[in-house]
């Protein structure tokens, strides 16, 4: 198989973490004999730096004609006082929007060897296994108007949403969900919120297609309890943006480091765009301690979901069950016993396997 794949290292740890994962790729390529080649451009901070913007033309083009892009992380204390349209994180946004990756998947799963690492009990997080599925590019994040009044003494952010946003999310999550446990969750605050009465009404339309999935609604503080007090309770959690942002690093506590947690942002073919849920963590970056797990993660979603390679994902997979198993952990993962190691170490350990 011949593809194309697009780096966006990006910032800090970003740009160590996706060597890791190309390293992985090019190790498995050659393996199972595909030729896969690789472009990397700029986003973030580095591109503000570089091009004076955080999403440059070209980095958006060469994305365009991508099979699938990975991406590190971007941001970092250096743009923090940056004006808005200098953020890191509009180059992020913009991304997402231009490639129209209308849904984030966020499977959240508990690797046995670190139950110990979450703070939660072991007992509530053993067996957790669900998919947060996040509305990408609507909602609070983007709707207008979003602004501060000329005194600067009022502001405005606007959650606004089209019916048709909401079908294409919640068909995703009702697919997912099919070929998972069949529980979804629609997550919303429909007690306050316009919004969420609409979502509540295609969710309940779109049942009918799925008869085998059961489903409910869920308000959103609820949600926020259940999901670290009975994790196991959920398979396929569904919800608006904003929703999805917190619900989902909120989660991350189960599996015990935000330095594990994959994710893909996809639309409805079968190309994505692949980064961990960590950010660029600005205080170990350069110093090659990152967790490269989430960002290798990530690349065998981005086998499964965009190449339909599923034995190569698994592969990936089972690597780094079999790494953490023989007791290797980096140092974000509070593990007792075992051998702590660094970026490249556990790098090469996945690529031994
Ligand atoms: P963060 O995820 O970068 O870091 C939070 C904590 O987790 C830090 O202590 C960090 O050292 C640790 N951590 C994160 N990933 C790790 C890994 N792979 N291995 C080991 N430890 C890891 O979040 P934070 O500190 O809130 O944000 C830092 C910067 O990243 C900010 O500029 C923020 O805007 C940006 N950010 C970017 C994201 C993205 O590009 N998708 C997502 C979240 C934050
Ligand atoms: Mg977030």
């Amino acid at each position: 198989m011949k593809k194309n794949i697009v780096l966006l290292p990006g910032d800090g740890i970003g740009q160590e973490v996706i060597q890791s994962a190309k390293q992985v790729l090019e190790a498995l390529s050659e393996e199972y004999q595909h030729t896969f080649t690789y472009e990397t451009h700029s986003i973030g901070g580095s591109a503000i730096d570089e091009h004076g913007t955080p999403l440059p033309e070209e980095t958006i083009s060469a994305c365009h004609k991508a099979d699938a892009v990975l991406l590190g992380a971007v941001g970092g204390p250096k743009w923090d006082q940056n004006p808005s349209h200098l953020r890191p994180e509009k180059g992020l946004l913009g991304i997402r929007k231009s490639l129209g990756l209308f849904a984030n998947l966020r499977p959240v799963q508990g690797f046995d060897n670190l139950l110990h690492a979450s703070p939660l009990k072991e007992e509530v997080v053993k067996d957790s296994d669900l998919l947060i599925v996040r509305e990408l590019t609507g909602g609070l994040y983007f709707g207008t108007p979003s602004e501060r009044s000329e005194d600067g003494e009022s502001v405005v952010d606007t959650l606004a949403y089209e019916r048709s946003e909401i079908e294409r999310i919640v068909e995703k999550a009702f697919q997912a969900a099919n070929i998972r446990r069949k529980h979804l969750t629609s997550v919303d605050k429909a007690n306050v919120l316009e919004s969420s009465k609409l979502w509540r009404e295609v969710v309940e339309e779109k049942k009918a297609d799925y008869p085998e999935v059961t489903v409910e609604h869920m308000l959103v503080d609820a949600t926020a309890m259940k999901l670290i007090t009975n994790p196991t309770y959920f398979d396929v959690i569904v919800t608006e943006n904003m929703f999805g942002d917190i619900l989902s690093d909120e989660a991350s506590v189960l599996t015990g480091s935000l330095g594990m947690l994959p994710s893909a942002s996809v639309r409805e073919d079968s190309f994505g765009l692949y980064e961990p849920v960590h950010g660029s963590a600005p205080d170990i970056a350069g110093k090659g301690v990152a967790n490269p797990l989430a960002m290798i993660l990530s690349a065998a979603l981005l086998l499964r979901h965009s190449f339909h390679l599923e034995s190569e994902a698994c592969l990936i997979e089972s690597a780094v069950q079999h790494v953490l198993d023989e007791g290797y952990h980096t140092a974000d993962l509070n593990i007792k016993d075992g051998q702590q190691v660094g970026t490249e170490k556990m790098t090469n350990l996945v690529i031994d396997y």
